[in-house]
C-alpha cells in the first residue's frame, strides 16, 4: 500500500522507516521537494492512507489545500499542538488538535496515531522494550479507518490500543506534552515511551 507522509523531518523519516519495515510504500513529501521526496499535492494524491507529520500550525494552513486530494481517504495525523518554543498549546479542554485538524477535512477520515511516540524511537531496534512493543494509541470516529491503522502500527512494530472516538485525542495529546516535559523538562531525553498494560478481560 502507498502511504503518503506530509513533512520530511524526524517524524517523516522515522515512520517511512517503518512503514518500508512493514512492507508498505511510502511516500515522503515537503514544500520544497528533492532526492527521495514529492510534493505535498502528489503525496496526498497517490497515498492510499496519509499521514500529517508538520508542525500543527503549519499543518492548519497546508491542509486546506489539500482536502480534495485526501476526500475519501484516511488521514492520519500524527501532530502535537506546540508553541514556538515547544510550550504546549493546550487545546485539550474542548477541541484537539485532531478534531481542529477534522474539521479542515471534511471529506476525510481523520485518525490520531503516533503522536505518543518519540520520532528518536521509532526504529525496529528502540520500539521493543523490557521485551513488548511500545503502545501506539490510535483514536478516529470511524470505526474501520481506527481498526485499519491499528493493524497499520502493529505491522510497524507498535502495539495498538484503540482509544475510542477522536476526542480523545484531547487525552492523547496531553500525554505528548507529559512525554516531552519529562524528556525536555526534567532531562529525561527522548529514548522514553508510553507501555500500556491491559490484563486480559
Ligand atoms: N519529534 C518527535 O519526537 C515527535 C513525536 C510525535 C509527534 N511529533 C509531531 O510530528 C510533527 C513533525 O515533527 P518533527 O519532529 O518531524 O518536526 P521536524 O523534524 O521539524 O520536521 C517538520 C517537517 O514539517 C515541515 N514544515 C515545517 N513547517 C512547515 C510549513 N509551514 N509548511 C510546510 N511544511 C512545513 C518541515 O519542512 P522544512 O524542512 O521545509 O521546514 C519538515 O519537513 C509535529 O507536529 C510534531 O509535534 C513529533
Amino acid at each position: 500500500m502507498k502511504i503518503g507522509i506530509l513533512g520530511a523531518g524526524s517524524v517523516g523519516r522515522a515512520l517511512a522507516g517503518l512503514i518500508r519495515a512493514a512492507c508498505h510504500e511510502p511516500l515522503i513529501s515537503e514544500r520544497t521537494p528533492s532526492g527521495d521526496t514529492v510534493s505535498f499535492e502528489d503525496a496526498a494524491t497517490a497515498g492510499e492512507i496519509v499521514i500529517i507529520a508538520v508542525p500543527y500550525n503549519a499543518s492548519e494552513v497546508l491542509l486546506p489545500s489539500l482536502a480534495n486530494a485526501l476526500a475519501g481517504k484516511i488521514v492520519v495525523d500524527a501532530t502535537n499542538p506546540l508553541n514556538d518554543d515547544w510550550t504546549p498549546k493546550v487545546l485539550g479542554a474542548e477541541t484537539s488538535a485532531a478534531e481542529e485538524i477534522a474539521k479542515l477535512l471534511p471529506g476525510s477520515q481523520v485518525v490520531k496515531a503516533f503522536n505518543t511516540v518519540f520520532a528518536d524511537i521509532m526504529a525496529p531496534e528502540k520500539l521493543t522494550r523490557l521485551g513488548v512493543p511500545v503502545t501506539g494509541f490510535v483514536a478516529s470516529d470511524h470505526d474501520g479507518a481506527r481498526r485499519q491503522v491499528a493493524d497499520l502500527a502493529k505491522a510497524m512494530g507498535l502495539a495498538p490500543v484503540e482509544t475510542g472516538p477522536l476526542a480523545t485525542a484531547r487525552y492523547l495529546e496531553a500525554m505528548a506534552h507529559l512525554n516531552i516535559a519529562i524528556a525536555v523538562g526534567q532531562s529525561g531525553g527522548t529514548d522514553a515511551a508510553f507501555l500500556y498494560h491491559q490484563a486480559a478481560g
